[in-house]
């Protein structure tokens, strides 16, 4: 039988859009789906550098301007991957044409402007997921296996950090193409919302919902040149965040985030302490999970380091043989395979538009904290 063709729009050819089109072309190759993934047109503003990015990837078509791209009907799927001020407009008008919708995170700039991209999907009852990859990591997706089994039984603690030192130089513009970051109109915010949102998606996803934060942010930098003005103007991102927090399920936990712990690149860890057993897992090792069983004999008792590359590993069956280990990459094209697949059987895999909604409710508890210098409620998802 033929497969059904599933008809990409990108929008943006940065990092993320390697990233994607990278899972898009593989994804055929390792799973079998009903649909058959076709680069259809990407889009961008700067026609010369996208026909380069279109001819090494493979789309068909180009296009300059994203309303034009949603208009087409020969898209089925519309992909963003732009800068986080660009997400609600593009999603709410793909969402109205009724595109299946893939978004990078974070879902909005902050709660109220998600609420409407949720909305908006919901309307059009059209597919949505949001790019929390590290779900999909063979590892941690193995974590959220084992807690589901019940092996950790109670949960008492979840420790998360996500450790950079790339803007520790004063000199670092903000704005424009890859210091977007740097610079609040864009980003929305720093740390909280590009690195912690990572780390906020897993830890509600393996550990259930966030009902109140207490934070510390902090900008060290006060004052860098944009790169679009040309003039020196105040930082209004937060370069470090800190915060504790309570899950619903009586659990306490610590975040923290940084672009400037020096020597470290993306140290994303996280650990979380049940009764019976312990996990661990770090991105720079992130094939491996760390595992404690209290339940093992005692003499043998230990922390086990599972190499998470054997067939009846998540994921992991469907690429190399055992002790092959899977990377960064792959984390994307298993995110592209369950999207299909939520297709094909109806039940929508997550992250979805409601499930980013959720983390903006804790990164806006955040941030409002850090403030307020008082705990503050995360708002539930209806
Ligand atoms: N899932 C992850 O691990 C992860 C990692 C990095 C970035 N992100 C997210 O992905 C998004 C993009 O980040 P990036 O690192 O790829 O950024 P980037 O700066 O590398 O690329 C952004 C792209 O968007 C394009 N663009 C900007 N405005 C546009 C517009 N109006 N119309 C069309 N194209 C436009 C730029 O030309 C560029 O190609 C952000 O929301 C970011 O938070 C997610």
């Amino acid at each position: 039988m033929p497969k059904q063709p599933l008809r990409i729009g990108l929008i943006g050819y940065g990092f993320m859009g390697r990233a994607h089109s990278n899972a898009f072309a593989q994804v055929n190759h390792f799973f079998p789906l009903e649909h058959q993934v076709q680069l259809q047109a990407v889009c961008a503003r700067d026609e010369a550098k996208l026909k380069e990015f279109a001819g090494k990837w493979g789309y068909k078509s180009v296009e300059t301007d994203w309303r034009k791209l949603i208009a087409r009907d020969d898209i089925d799927v519309i992909d963003i991957a732009t800068p986080n001020n660009t997400h609600a407009e593009i999603a709410i008008a793909a969402a109205k044409a009724g595109k299946m919708i893939l978004c990078e995170k974070p879902l909005g700039l902050n709660g109220p402007q998600a609420e409407k991209m949720v909305a908006a999907v919901q309307k059009a009852k059209v597919p949505n997921m949001v790019w929390y990859n590290y779900r999909r990591c063979p590892a941690v997706t193995l974590a959220k296996q084992l807690i589901d089994e019940g092996r950790l039984g109670k949960i008492f603690h979840y420790r998360a950090k996500f450790l950079q030192d790339w803007t520790i130089n004063p000199d670092l513009p903000q704005g424009g193409a890859a210091l977007w970051r740097l610079d609040v109109k864009a980003a929305g915010s720093g740390v909280t919302g590009d690195l912690l949102a990572h780390c906020i998606d897993t830890a509600m996803w393996l550990n259930g919902s966030i009902d109140t934060v207490t934070a510390m942010t902090e900008t060290f930098i006060k004052e860098r040149k944009h790169n679009l003005t040309g003039k020196v103007e105040k930082v209004g991102i937060d370069d470090a965040s800190a915060f504790l927090a309570r899950f619903s399920n009586g659990s306490l936990a610590t975040f923290e985030s940084t672009r400037y712990a020096r020597g470290h690149k993306a140290l994303y860890t996280f650990e979380i302490n049940g009764e019976n057993a312990s996990i661990f897992w770090d991105l720079h090792d992130l094939h491996r999970l760390q595992y404690f069983d209290h339940h093992d004999q005692g003499r043998v008792r230990g922390w086990r380091s599972i190499h998470v590359s054997d067939g009846d590993h998540p994921y992991c069956g469907n690429w190399w043989v055992p002790g092959l280990q899977l990377g960064y990459e792959h984390s994307f094209v298993h995110q592209v395979a369950d999207f299909i697949k939520g297709i094909e059987t109806g039940k929508p895999a997550g992250p979805t538009f409601k499930d980013g909604l959720a983390t903006d409710y804790v990164t806006d508890a955040v941030l409002k904290s850090a403030k307020t210098r008082k705990w503050e409620k995360v708002k539930k998802t209806r």
